[in-house]
């Protein structure tokens, strides 16, 4: 993985290379091995990690004291033991900020040398303005082009997405990919159903290109708006502007259909490793990690039964975190890099799935 992005981009190889038009891999050259062909590809790959979680915890025995629940019941059907609540001063963009800050200074990057700065988010500072053009600003990000895009808990896999496409097509180099969710603020502390779930935070990557057999080997997102009720938020937008009765009928909260839920992302959860692995001509062994979207802990132990994949082969933070929506895969990538669970060369398996529905996985070679 990632030395600092300066000394990774520096000498011009890449540009000179994006400028004669050879991006999108280098068109297969008889006396080049495969591998070396692979190793010559363009790629988009990841150059540092940042994340910021708010300082107020949020536990189990509290939320005992406002909804009629218990700590027994929301561990054993979550895996979730606290969560993190944003500060009444603290939204959206000031989380993203902090991790994406971290992330620059982890890639070695000055912020002003960034050309996208992409937010993933469900709960945007405003409706309009863009968050990410508040982070920009923050971040004296000047020559950067933002926007938000919103995916839900898939947000991180669907930005990184295009930050890929932006980067292998050769349009831009520095691109910032931050997930940030202040989920406190849309979550009902009156419904036992959702609100032992989410949390606040932020998690965020850089990404840039690369030429030696490292980066994103494969990404893939989908979608399915037939199933769009089964995770919403309908009070505030324009269908349903904000008024005293969608007040009233707690409208402006996350809703929920927790058991069909379930099912859906236990089974994309599978469905996506078998086709990546496939796509990359890959098995289990060759993954050192999969990163899912902390949804519920007994989902992902159900899909990596399914599997077969031993369980230290999954990351789990969700006993700390709760669900934090698009934030959960970034701030999950940054701890297990430092955590040593992923190393230069090691490939890792992100996951997510979500609102709307959507889904994606997106294999890493670090
Ligand atoms: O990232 C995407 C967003 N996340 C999701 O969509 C969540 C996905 N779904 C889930 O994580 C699980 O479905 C839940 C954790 C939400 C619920 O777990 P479950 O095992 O599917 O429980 P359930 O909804 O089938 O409810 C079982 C019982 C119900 O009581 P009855 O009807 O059997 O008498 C609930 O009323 O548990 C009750 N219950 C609770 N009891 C204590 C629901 N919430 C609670 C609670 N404490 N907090």
């Amino acid at each position: 993985m990632s030395t600092a992005f300066n000394r990774r981009t520096s000498g011009g190889a890449d540009l000179s290379l994006l400028r004669a038009g050879s991006v999108g891999g280098l068109k297969p050259r008889s006396n080049l091995t495969r591998e070396t062909q692979l190793s010559l590809q363009l790629r988009s790959a990841i150059y540092g990690t940042g994340c910021y979680v708010p300082e107020r915890v949020l536990d189990n025995a509290e939320l005992e004291r406002m909804v009629e629940t218990d700590d027994q019941w929301i561990v054993e059907r979550t895996g979730i033991s606290e969560r993190r609540i944003a500060a009444p001063d603290e939204t959206t963009s000031t989380m993203a900020i902090t991790a994406g800050r971290q992330a620059c200074a982890d890639a070695g990057l000055d912020p002003a040398e960034l050309d996208l700065i992409i937010v993933a988010t469900i709960t945007p500072d405003h409706l309009t303005p863009a968050s990410s053009c508040l982070v920009q600003q923050a971040l004296g990000a000047k020559r950067a082009a933002a926007f938000d895009l919103s995916a839900a808990c898939t947000g991180f896999l669907y930005a990184s997405t295009v930050a890929t496409g932006m980067i292998t097509s050769g349009m831009y180099e520095r691109v910032l990919v931050i997930g940030s969710e202040t989920l406190s603020r849309f979550t009902d502390y009156t419904d036992r159903n959702t609100c032992i779930l989410f949390g606040d935070g932020a998690g965020a990557a850089v990404f840039g290109p690369r030429r030696d057999g490292t980066g994103i080997l494969y990404t893939k997102i989908y979608a399915d708006g037939e199933y769009a009720d089964l995770l919403r938020i309908y009070g505030g937008g324009s269908k349903q502007p904000p008024s005293l009765a969608s007040l009233a009928a707690r409208d402006h909260y996350l809703h929920v259909a927790g058991r069909q839920v379930f099912k859906f992302a236990t089974n994309v959860f599978v469905q996506m490793i078998e086709e990546a692995l496939d796509a990359c001509g890959m098995t289990q062994d060759d993954v050192a990690l999969v990163i899912p979207h902390q949804v519920n802990a007994r989902i992902i132990d159900a899909a990596v039964r399914r599997l077969g994949l031993p369980t230290e082969k999954c990351f789990i933070n969700i006993d700390r975190y709760g669900n934090t929506s698009s934030a959960s895969v970034p701030i999950a990538l940054d701890e297990a890099r430092r955590q040593g669970k992923l190393n230069p060369g090691d490939v890792a398996i992100l996951l997510g799935f979500g609102s709307g529905l959507t889904w994606g996985a997106t294999v890493l070679k670090m």
